[in-house]
């Protein structure tokens, strides 16, 4: 719930302080070699059976993770389905992920839309960039990794997602790799590199990928009349003539 260096929203700490927390003793702890060599998928069902567990021998129990509870992790969804099906009272209180952190970080309105990728499910589907969108590649390091490492993924699949940036942007054009602060007191880490320099050396574990828009996405002239708005619009826009089935369908 120490969500990157940020305070805990006011709502979680409010109810949390009604859900009498009490941290678990070591012994109630999944030790962390347990962890070692194990994929993730099966941590992750350790970890909702223990919140389970936990929840048949108390009145209120809060459960804490890192972040948003519900951003880009499973387990805490999962134990909140199962606790409900079991008659309990469950619920998820939002917080500040890695996400909202990079928008304050990074200055970014992602108006123009925001595409968020976790980097292995966009490397084995394929998934299509849409390059006017602004885009976040989560989970880098591990791509392609199932399994888990306390010291730090070792991004062995990196190059293949250099690859396959490339065949959507130049290899010139710059992108951030973005750590959050986990500390109030410090800074966030920004890097700012080239598609082409997406290498081990410059990529650490963390490290959430940012790449922006390319382009703007072309105007549909029809919409706006549709709309009523094209004079707005096309104030000091130039007409660019485009290879489409009726001429004045769109300008760029
Ligand atoms: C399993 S997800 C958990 C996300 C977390 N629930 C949140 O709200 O940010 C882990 C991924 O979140 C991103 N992430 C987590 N901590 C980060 C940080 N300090 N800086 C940048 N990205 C971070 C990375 O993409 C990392 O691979």
């Amino acid at each position: 719930m120490d969500p990157h260096g940020r305070q805990a929203p006011v709502l979680c700490i409010g109810r949390c302080n009604r859900a009498h927390v009490t941290y678990p003793k070591s012994e109630q702890r999944i030790p962390i070699r347990l962890l070692r060599g194990k994929q993730r998928a099966e941590t992750y069902e350790q970890m909702v059976l223990r919140t389970l567990e936990c929840l048949e021998q108390v009145d209120t129990l809060a459960v804490a993770y890192y972040g948003h509870p519900g951003f880009f992790v499973s387990p805490s969804h999962r134990a909140i389905r199962i606790a409900r099906e079991r008659g309990h009272e469950a619920f998820m209180l939002p917080s500040v992920s890695s996400f909202d952190c990079l928008l304050a970080d990074l200055g970014l309105n992602v108006a123009s839309g925001c595409q968020i990728f976790e980097a292995t499910d966009l490397m084995i589907r394929e998934r299509s960039i849409d390059v006017c969108s602004h885009v976040i590649v989560m989970q880098v390091s591990s791509l392609g990794d199932f399994g888990y490492s306390f010291a730090g993924f070792d991004h062995r699949n990196l190059a293949s997602l250099r690859e396959y940036l490339r065949k959507y942007y130049p290899d010139d054009f710059v992108v951030t790799a973005y750590y959050a602060s986990q500390f109030s007191v410090a800074k966030p880490r920004v890097d700012q590199l080239k598609v082409a320099e997406l290498t081990l050396e410059n990529v650490k574990s963390i490290a959430t990928l940012y790449v922006p828009p390319l382009r703007t996405a072309t105007l549909h002239l029809r919409r706006l009349k549709e709309y009523g708005i094209e004079e707005k619009l096309l104030q000091n826009k130039t007409l660019v003539p485009l290879n489409v089935k009726s001429e004045d369908e769109l300008i760029g």
